[in-house]
């Protein structure tokens, strides 16, 4: 048995999914995590409007801290200890759903460990979150009965792609785009046929949204500026569906002046494929604000 807990003095700490970008997929509960917060640990892949929702909360990004990932993890997780016993209300928020790709476990291990109560608000993968909004469904009745789904990060080697490769159905690549070559060759030595389509979603669900379809021969030359395509999913054998390519503003931003996000004529225009954002404000936008792109320069000829 672990000692008792005092609450008045240990504060407790919350796992949050952030979903992956556009505040309308905050789930009820984790809006209401972040308005009581006291301290929000945030990523990188986190929208900056989300955490207007935590008005009163000292805001820590904790996505860029030095030393590459392993000591970096470290130091998120101690620094998840050190708010927790100072008694605070902590907040740490992760793109996504932090059980997904997300470090969630080494966080609530940490915690554990430390004896700091925790609990977690599960979050809108981009799994789901940004392929579905795309229009790219990872299940269909009469076409398949499940997927499989990996990261190209990291220890993943070529072989274990190899196998990925090899499940029955379609298979949808996180983190994959600096392994495109490796994904396309080991896909079709695995005997997929070249021609496979396969859809690629970057900054999914942010007017800056690029939506690509090709060919697992072809996707190496789509994504070699991987600097481009960040961040993105990869999802082979799963084409957009027809009725979204279909609407009339499929693809455009409306960018809206003066005008609420969330009204009825934004979720219109939506409706009609636009992607809705505010002008920008800033010079570099974060890669998934609702801050309209700015315009592309052009080169004097
Ligand atoms: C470290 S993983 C975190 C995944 C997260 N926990 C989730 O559930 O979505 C980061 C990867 O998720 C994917 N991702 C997250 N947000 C995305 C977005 N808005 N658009 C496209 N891909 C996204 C990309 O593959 C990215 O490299």
């Amino acid at each position: 048995m672990s000692e008792p807990v005092n609450v008045e003095t240990t504060g407790i700490v919350t796992l949050v999914g952030a979903g992956p970008g556009d505040p309308d997929l905050l789930t009820v509960g984790a809006a209401r995590a972040l308005g009581r917060a006291d301290v929000v640990l945030y990523d990188n892949l986190v929208c900056p409007e989300i955490l207007e929702l935590a008005p009163r909360a000292e805001k820590i990004n904790v996505g860029k801290l030095p030393f590459g990932e392993f000591t970096a993890q470290r130091a998120i997780n101690a620094l998840l200890v050190r708010e927790g016993s100072l008694g605070r209300n902590v907040v740490r928020l992760k793109g996504g759903d932090p059980f997904l790709f997300g470090r969630g476990t080494e966080e609530v291990e940490a915690l554990h460990r430390a004896g700091i109560p925790f609990r977690v608000i599960p979050g809108v993968s981009s799994l789901n979150g940004v392929l579905g909004a795309a229009g790219l469904a990872v299940t269909s009745r009469g076409r398949n009965h499940g997927f499989a789904v990996f990261s190209g990060a990291g220890q993943t080697g070529n072989d274990e792609i190899r196998r990925w490769a090899g499940s029955p159905g379609p298979v949808v690549v996180f983190m994959g785009v600096h392994r495109a070559a490796d994904i396309a060759r080991e896909f079709i030595a695995a005997g997929r046929s070249p021609h496979e389509p396969v859809t690629v979603v970057a900054r999914g669900g942010s007017p800056r949204e690029v939506i690509a379809q090709t060919t697992l021969a072809a996707l190496p030359e789509l994504v070699a500026e991987a600097g481009d395509w960040t961040p993105a999913i990869i999802a082979v054998g799963i084409a957009r569906e027809h009725a979204f390519a279909a609407r009339n503003l499929d693809g455009r931003v409306a960018v809206l002046d003066g005008q609420p996000l969330d009204s009825p004529f934004a979720d219109l225009l939506r409706a009609l494929g636009a992607r809705v954002a505010r002008p920008a404000q800033s010079a570099v936008p974060h890669p998934l604000s609702r801050e309209a792109p700015l315009p592309v320069e052009k080169e004097q000829p």
